[in-house]
């Protein structure tokens, strides 16, 4: 390794490691140390994602890297001491769940950008050790650039998700190895399920399999199997939870229905919740399988925008971020309608409901519902639209699961996002500094 690429890393890496110790080696000394070491030498002058990609294609030795570690696509490990490490994680089509972490440090954005949501978790009920219900809601969301550097508090204080908008968008991530106090590193689903992903459950896991195999070669006898699993007094919550996760992923509504009807007679708390975060994964399924085929960053951005923006303030607010110059409303607008004629196979298009000409008032809807005014503008264009028809267009969105959040001004408490740039404004600087 004689290349100018692992000393910037081992700069990092060293002064990281210098600073630390001058902190005593505190966990929550971390985070700021890691964030001081990437000011001092900031990667955006340094180095890029091919600089990488080139080192790493050419080693012949690496550090060690942590093969078992599957994160990132791939997630290459660039400085490794025992209790901390640097890596580099390329992603494509990846967005995280809703998660904490085990560990603490800091995360780049080298190249690329990503939707950055925070979330907060107010815990109502603990069914077992690996299972949780409660309240889950965004704190905030913003557009992160190159450049942009974020904290990453080890437990519950710090739940987040990423939706990256380039192929691929790079971060590095400065991190502690792992900290026993703030394992499990739980996911949750929305409207407020947190499930421990890590768990290992030998017997549960055969079970999950055989009840895959059975789905395969004979459905019936599947679902007749998975009833009787979660019948079973001795299955846990959180048993239950993965039985139904494996059939909602079978894409089978009817198998899941009488599954959902199985857990509802044995625990009806426990399937009405089950039943919202289901409902809520069914929504978002669809707007996630089409990250796969949508490549533009401004779709991949609208489709964040559907996920996890919590309101029309926060939506508007991203994509000024992302596109300053614009008026952010229309530039959605076009952005929704762009990508709903985008098919995805086995899926119909999203919006498939609405007509070229609903996708053409959207965008006017979304910057002022004027249906009058609408309506003249659109016949100005030569395109025929009725103030009825705009009312109607409107209801319509208001209903629609995907779009309605975007007619919803009332999460006025979140603030404008954060400056996209490089790392050096004082804002920046206090929230990093906060989070320590
Ligand atoms: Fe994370």
């Amino acid at each position: 390794m004689d290349k100018p690429l692992p000393e910037y890393f081992n700069r990092v890496g060293d002064l990281t490691d210098r600073l630390w110790t001058d902190k005593g080696r505190m966990t929550r000394a971390f985070p700021h140390v890691a964030a001081q070491a990437l000011k001092e030498f900031p990667p955006y002058e340094h180095i890029a994602a091919h600089d990488v990609v080139q080192w790493v294609l050419g080693a012949r030795e690496l550090p060690r890297q942590h093969i078992e570690h599957k994160f990132g696509e791939p997630g290459i490990q660039v400085f490794v001491r025992p209790d901390f490490f640097i890596e580099v994680l390329f992603w494509l089509e990846g967005s995280p769940d809703i998660h904490q972490h085990g560990f603490s440090g800091v995360f780049y954005v080298l190249s690329g950008s990503s939707v950055h949501t925070e979330w907060a978790f107010k815990l109502n009920t603990q069914f077992d050790g690996n299972l949780r219900a409660g309240i889950l809601r965004v704190l905030r969301t913003e557009y992160l650039g190159q450049g942009s550097y974020r904290s990453i508090g080890s437990g519950r204080d710090f739940i987040h998700s990423l939706s990256h908008l380039e192929r691929p968008s790079v971060t590095i991530v400065v991190r502690t190895t792992g900290e026993p106090d703030a394992i499990p590193q739980w996911s949750y689903q929305k409207p407020g399920l947190a499930w421990n992903p890590f768990h290992r459950d030998e017997c549960l896991s055969r079970q999950i399999d055989l009840l895959d195999m059975l789905f395969k070669v004979d459905r019936s006898q599947y679902v007749d199997a998975a009833i009787c699993a979660i019948a079973r007094p001795e299955m846990s919550p959180y048993g239950v939870f993965k039985i139904l996760n494996g059939c909602f992923d079978k894409n089978d509504e009817d198998a899941f229905s009488r599954l959902l009807e199985a857990t509802q007679q044995r625990e009806r708390d426990l399937a009405e919740i089950f039943q919202d975060v289901f409902s809520n994964q069914a929504r978002d399924r669809h707007l996630q399988i089409q990250r796969n085929v949508l490549r533009e960053p401004g779709h991949r951005l609208a489709l964040a925008i559907l996920v996890d923006a919590p309101g029309r303030q926060a939506a508007l607010e991203l994509v000024h971020s992302k596109f300053p110059d614009a008026e952010p409303a229309s530039v959605l607008g076009r952005l929704i309608g762009e990508m709903a004629t985008v098919k995805s196979r086995g899926f119909p298009t999203l919006l498939s409901s609405f007509s070229d000409v609903d996708l053409l008032m959207i965008p006017e809807i979304l910057a002022s519902y004027r249906p009058d005014v609408i309506a003249d503008k659109l016949g100005k264009k030569g395109i025929e639209a009725s103030t009825e028809r705009v009312r109607d267009c409107y209801d319509r969105v208001r209903c629609c699961s995907i779009l309605r959040h975007l007619l919803d001004d009332s999460h006025s408490e979140l603030r404008l996002p954060h400056s996209s740039t490089a790392p050096t404004s004082s804002h920046r600087k206090i929230t990093i500094e906060n989070r320590t």
